[in-house]
Parts: structure tokens; C-alpha cells; sequence
């Protein structure tokens, strides 16, 4: 059968041929909106498949959690959105009897390979914007398909996982992510569409969605529920219902097409960039089984609420949303994203009040025990952007995992990775350092160091930075 991605075809029918062969399987995966959405279509292609399974989330799979997965009575164990970067220390385990690995990631591989694995890397395909974990496992789910069921369904979690990814290039999914999209259009389950792409269409009141905008940069409506609220007034529209405002969701086509032109009209009066004003148009992808009105409708919603489970321990909450619950999973995921948001509202503000530190090639802060280190990255990628922030130069940041161990997130920009920036190696390189460990992409990468050695760590990325963009 060819599946969504004919170069991954032959190592999607290897993987899918063993986990058939296997009694049982343990899967594992990241604790993300990718690893999320990754696990939910392994899981329901193992359903499907008549495959018994268990699954397990990892925040992060070092050699003592994968010892932890090899203590395990499984003979085969499925990867989803992490295991390429470990493939060293889990061929060890392979070599030693202790499981049969199946991977489907799209992280940067460790020097190392395996009989079962997926990874676009391996075929030329980038990780970081063609094809994220919940891709790769869709391309799996599609090669596990029984002759009397249709997987095509699950690309809509494999586009959540992307867009949670960030893996979107300039608002729209490209390459090989553009397949899964044409598969989920054909099964009926995603629309794609060119919308205003403020955050929050399907849930924020219109006020809220505006004020909450900041990225965007529009003096007088951004971070301004006055001005939001007197903008939205003097529209000549009707966008209240019983007094309470509307959604975006909620407007006809006209209205909204009122709404985002007046909101052009108003950037370009006031000076906001051009590069901002085409931002605030992009591709949305909805997802048509989902009520309207609720975060599960729009990818980008949907990738949040499920950030807000999984990154804060319940992973279990995320996943039950993913395979369907839609009434008390979905009740207690809202719980935790409020929980999220003012996270990572706080977070931002921490890093605009404390500012960071600049060195040759790069900058960084160090939020000790301000921002959870589970989220840190998130805010780190979010601070790019606001004032004394550079736009242009990478971005490292520390947060407190315990008394022993510092983790570090770093984010780059695809202009900068045009330049020859590879963060994956500088997080690689530098943690290895320090006696520390990490990996990840070209545009975003992690890693953990032991506490008390961050300067120095600093000092190396610092190099390698320097180097690559030299
Ligand atoms: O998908 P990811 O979590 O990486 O996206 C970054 C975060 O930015 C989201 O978690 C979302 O909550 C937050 N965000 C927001 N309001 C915006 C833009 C982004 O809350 N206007
Ligand atoms: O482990 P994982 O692959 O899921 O992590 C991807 C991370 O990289 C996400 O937190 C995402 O926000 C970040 N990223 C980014 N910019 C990109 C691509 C990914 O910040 N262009
Ligand atoms: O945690 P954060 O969002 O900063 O992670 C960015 C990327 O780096 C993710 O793809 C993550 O899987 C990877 N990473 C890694 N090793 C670590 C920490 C993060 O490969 N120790
Ligand atoms: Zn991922």
C-alpha cells in the first residue's frame, strides 16, 4: 500500500509488520502536544490492528527511563515522538535481549540504527517542518491498517501534533505534513482554510481575542481591553448576543470579513510592520467532527489544551481527550489549561521584567524556579519577540529541574537555521560538555546539565553558535 509518504513506505511496512508479529507491545511516548497526539494514533491503529498494548509517558527518555522501560515484561516496545536521538543507549538494551525497539520519531538520531525505524531525517525529509512524531506515527497507523478499516481519520491528530510542533512555515503546513492534510480533506475530517490567525477563534470572546493578539503589536487593541473593545464598537456591527460578545466562530462570513479588514486598515495606520500585517492572515485547519466552539475544533487550540495536560503530569487527561472523551476529560483539560495560561503569562512576564543576558552569538536567561522547567521552552520561543529580546540571534534558557540537574530549551528561527544555525548539535555538544546530555532540532532543541554549571555550558553553545553562523 502506498501511505502518505512513499519514501517512509518501506519502513512503515517493516514496523507495522512487526508490532503484528508482537503479543503485546508497551508504548511510550514525549509528554507534548506531539507526543500526545502521537500516542493517541498509535494507540487507536494498535486497537484497530487487534494489537494489545500499554501505554507509558516519558518526559524525557534518558538512560535511566529506559532502563525503567527495559525492567518491563514487553518484548517489543513502540516509540512515539522520542527514541531517535536515544537510539545509543537503546540499542544497548536491544543488543542485551531486553526489548525489540520500534521507533516513530523525527527527532535527530543518535549514532546508532535498528530494524524498525521511522524517522523522516532518514530520508531526507526535514523534522522540524515536514513531519513531527504524530506525522510519523500517522504514516505507521496508515501501514498498520486492517483491509476493513480506514485510518485516514487520525490525520487530524497528526496535524494538531504538527501544528503543536510549530512546525507551520510562515502560517501553513508544507511537505509531507500537506499530504496528511490532503488524506484528513479526503476522509472528511479537516478543512483547511485561510482565516484571521489570531489565537483563540473558536473559544475567545471577540474582545479577548484581540487584547490577547500581543504578538501582533497593534498600538491601542494589543494588550488593550479598552481599546479592543471600543475598536470592535465602532464597527457598525451587531457583535453582541443577549450582551454577551460574540466569537469569531460565532460571526458570519461577512462580518468576519469586515472584522479583519477593518483590523488591517488599523495596523497599517499605525505603523505595524508589513511582515506582522501578512501574519495576521493564515491557514487554519479545522477539525469538522469537533463542536464548534470548543478548543478540539481548531489544531492550534486544540495543541494547547493538550500542552496543559500532559506537560503538568497529566498526560492521561490529554489522551483520553485525544481518543474521544469529550465530556469529563475534556472539563478537566480546560481546568489545566487555565492553569497553563497563567503559566506562561507569568513566565513571559518574568522574562521581560529580569531581561537576558547577551553574549557574541547568542542570549539567555536563567528562570531558576520562575518557570516549570516542562514549559520553559515554550516560554523561551514565545519571548522572542518581545522587547530587549532579539528577534535575530538564538535564545537559551534554564529553569530548576531538582538540586542536581538544570534543564536547558533553545530556539532559533528558520532564518537563522538558513544561516547554518543546527541547535540540536549546539544543545549535543555543549551538554556533552558539562557532563550533561540533550538534542532535538535544528530550530528548537533541549537539554539537561548538572546544577552549577550553566556558565560554563553558556560558554561552549556560545562557541559552537559562533561557529556555525561564522
Ligand atoms: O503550541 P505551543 O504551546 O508551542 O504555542 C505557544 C503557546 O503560546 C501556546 O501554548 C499558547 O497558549 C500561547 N499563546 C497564547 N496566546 C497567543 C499566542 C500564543 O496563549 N495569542
Ligand atoms: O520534542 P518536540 O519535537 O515535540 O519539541 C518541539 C519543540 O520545538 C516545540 O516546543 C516547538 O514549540 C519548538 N519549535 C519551535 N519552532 C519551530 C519548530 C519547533 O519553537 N519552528
Ligand atoms: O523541552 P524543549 O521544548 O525545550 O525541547 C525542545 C526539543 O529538544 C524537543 O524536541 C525535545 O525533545 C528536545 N530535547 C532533547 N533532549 C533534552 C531536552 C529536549 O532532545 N534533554
Ligand atoms: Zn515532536
Amino acid at each position: 500500500m502506498a501511505g502518505p509518504v512513499p519514501a517512509l513506505d518501506d519502513r512503515a511496512a517493516a514496523c507495522a509488520d512487526h508490532l503484528r508479529a508482537a503479543d503485546s507491545v508497551l508504548l511510550a511516548s514525549h509528554i507534548d502536544a506531539d507526543g500526545l497526539t502521537s500516542a493517541a494514533i498509535a494507540a487507536t491503529a494498535l486497537e484497530r490492528a487487534g494489537i494489545p498494548f500499554e501505554v507509558v509517558f516519558k518526559k524525557q527518555l534518558d538512560p535511566t527511563e529506559i532502563a525503567s522501560i527495559a525492567a518491563r515484561e514487553y518484548d517489543t516496545v513502540l516509540f512515539t515522538d522520542f527514541g531517535s536521538g536515544q537510539l545509543d543507549a537503546i540499542s544497548e538494551h536491544e543488543a542485551a535481549g531486553d526489548f525489540i525497539p520500534v521507533i516513530a520519531d523525527h527527532h535527530q538520531p543518535a549514532d546508532a540504527d535498528t530494524a524498525f525505524h521511522l524517522n523522516p531525517l532518514l530520508e531526507g525529509i526535514d523534522g522540524a517542518s515536514e513531519l513531527s512524531g504524530a506525522g510519523a506515527s500517522y504514516v505507521l497507523a496508515r501501514a498498520l491498517e486492517p483491509a476493513d478499516a480506514d485510518n485516514r481519520d487520525l490525520a487530524a491528530l497528526a496535524i494538531v501534533g504538527a501544528v503543536g510542533d510549530m512546525q507551520a512555515v510562515e502560517g501553513e503546513l508544507v511537505g509531507t505534513n500537506e499530504k496528511i492534510v490532503e488524506e484528513g480533506v479526503a476522509a472528511g475530517v479537516v478543512t483547511e482554510g485561510t482565516d484571521l490567525s489570531l489565537y483563540g477563534k473558536q473559544t475567545r470572546p471577540l474582545p479577548k481575542l484581540l487584547e490577547y493578539a500581543s504578538e501582533i503589536g497593534i498600538p491601542g487593541i494589543s494588550n488593550d481591553e479598552a481599546g479592543s473593545i471600543k475598536f470592535l464598537d465602532g464597527l457598525g456591527l451587531d457583535l453582541k448576543d443577549n450582551g454577551e460578545w460574540r466569537r469569531w466562530v460565532d460571526l458570519t462570513d461577512d462580518e468576519r470579513q469586515t472584522v479583519a479588514s477593518s483590523l488591517v486598515q488599523r495596523a497599517v495606520k499605525r505603523g505595524v510592520p508589513a511582515d506582522k500585517i501578512d501574519g495576521l492572515v493564515g491557514t487554519t485547519y479545522t477539525l469538522t467532527a469537533e463542536p464548534e466552539g470548543t478548543e478540539l475544533r481548531d489544531a492550534s487550540e486544540f495543541s494547547t489544551l493538550l500542552n496543559a495536560t500532559a506537560r503538568y503530569e497529566r498526560a492521561d487527561v490529554g489522551l483520553a481527550v485525544c481518543l474521544g472523551d469529550r465530556e469529563a476529560g475534556l472539563e478537566r483539560a480546560r481546568r489545566l489549561l487555565q492553569n497553563h495560561r497563567r503559566n506562561l503569562s507569568e513566565g513571559l512576564e518574568w522574562v521581560k521584567e529580569q531581561g537576558v543576558t547577551r553574549e557574541d552569538n547568542l542570549q539567555w536567561f536563567d528562570a531558576g524556579d520562575a518557570v516549570r522547567e516542562t514549559i520553559v521552552g515554550i516560554v523561551a520561543g514565545m519571548a522572542v519577540g518581545v522587547d530587549g529580546v532579539d528577534p535575530d540571534v538564538p535564545i537559551i534558557a534554564f529553569a530548576r529541574k531538582n538540586d542536581e540537574e538544570t534543564k536547558v530549551s533553545a530556539r532559533g528561527t528558520g532564518r537563522l537555521v538558513g544561516k547554518g544555525l543546527d541547535l540540536s548539535v549546539v544543545m549535543g555538544e555543549a551538554s556533552a560538555a558539562v557532563d550533561g546530555g540533550g538534542g532535538g532540532h535544528n530550530v528548537a532543541a533541549g537539554a539537561t546539565i548538572p546544577a552549577g554549571r550553566e556558565q560554563e555550558f553558556i560558554e561552549h553553545a556560545d562557541g559552537i553558535v559562533g561557529e556555525q553562523l561564522g
